[in-house]
């Protein structure tokens, strides 16, 4: 498959007062067209920053300090602003985490939708309007017309997070990064917008980055995933892969974390103890290693190395590597 995408060992720190934030330690992949990846992690792993670089959205004190992203061969992040926003424009462009962040509280829906048709399709306004109507009926809303007059905090929470879905596809893009975009819904509206996404992603062949909490989700609607820790992928694969073959001991722990239908009535959740890393003090050696259950000396010192277990399945875990080299001196 062709690649669309091509993340490059990106790097993304906050320079605080209280010192060097490694939001984003180092992480590769890539995307190829049509693809969805799913990107799960615990609150504060680094989720949002990395797809808020990725669009040209990271605010200071954040910068990118290593890596590319490569987008159609092109390194965006060598764009000037105007093709950076060009960029956004037409190529790429994201729901994101809250719905508030998006949109502007003093315009109304129908302007915060056109607007982007107006500056970068250069669409006639009437056109532009009519587009936006069919927009908002495709994401479900009714009375779309009365919709366009009305300002943000009219609408409901759910609506909202329509309009923003909308408004994320209005201008067509290649990839749309949506960050945990049903996580304010109730369970039925949730269902609702995954099927939609979904859909929409088939007829347009878009390719999706999807950040999510949320394991089923992901089991749902991914191809494949990337398992955030501390500003690390710590493995990435096919959704078969994790979800059938998880090797790293945290991917274990979500799924262990995460209800299934398939559990024997006596089976339990089990939680992953322990506490998020600080990322202004990230220790060293494994991000995970003080709450791993498998945790080695040699966990606590080194950066483990990434173990290529083919087709693209990827851990970055001491414990693995030190069973294949132990297996390598068997044979
Ligand atoms: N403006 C900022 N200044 C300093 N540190 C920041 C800033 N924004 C984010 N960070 C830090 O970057 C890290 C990653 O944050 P990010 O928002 O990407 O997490 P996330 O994985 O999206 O979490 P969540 O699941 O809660 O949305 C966190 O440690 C956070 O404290
Ligand atoms: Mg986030």
């Amino acid at each position: 498959m062709d690649k669309l995408l091509e993340i490059k060992d990106l790097k993304v720190s906050f320079f605080t007062h209280a010192g060097e934030v490694k939001a984003v330690g180092g992480i590769s992949y890539d995307i190829g067209h049509g693809e969805i990846m799913g990107i799960v992690g615990e609150s504060g792993s680094g989720k949002s920053v990395e797809a808020y670089t990725i669009i040209g959205l990271l605010q200071s004190p954040g910068k990118v300090v290593g890596g590319e992203v490569i987008f159609e061969g092109e390194n965006i992040l060598d764009y000037t602003p105007e093709q950076m926003e060009e960029f956004r424009g037409n190529k790429v462009s994201m729901i994101f985490q809250n719905p508030m962040t998006c949109l502007n509280p003093v315009y109304t829906i129908g302007n915060q939708l056109t607007e982007a048709l107006l500056c970068h399709k250069k669409m006639e306004k009437k056109v532009a309007w009519d587009k936006a109507i069919e927009m908002l009926e495709l994401v479900g809303i009714n009375n779309p017309d009365k919709r366009m007059k009305q300002y943000p905090h009219e609408l409901s929470g759910g609506m909202r997070q329509r309009v923003m879905i909308a408004m994320g596809l209005i201008c067509d893009p290649m990839l749309l990064i949506a960050d945990e975009p049903t996580t304010a819904l109730d369970v039925t509206i949730q269902a609702q917008i995954l099927e939609l996404i979904r859909k929409l992603q088939k007829e347009r062949q878009m390719s999706v980055i999807f950040i999510t909490h949320n394991l089923g989700v992901v089991a749902e609607v991914c191809d494949k995933v990337s398992v955030m820790y501390a500003g690390k992928i710590v493995e990435q694969g096919t959704v078969d892969d994790i979800f059938y073959n998880p090797s790293h001991p945290y991917t274990l722990g979500l799924m262990r974390s995460m209800p299934r239908v398939d559990a024997k009535e006596y089976e339990r959740l089990i939680p992953i103890e322990g506490n998020p890393v600080d990322m202004l003090n990230p220790p060293e050696g494994c991000g995970f290693g003080a709450r791993c259950e498998y945790c080695m000396n040699i966990c606590l010192r080194k950066e483990p190395p990434t173990i290529d277990l083919g087709n693209g399945h990827r851990s970055s875990c001491w414990l693995l590597a030190s069973k294949l080299a132990g297996e390598a001196n068997h044979e």
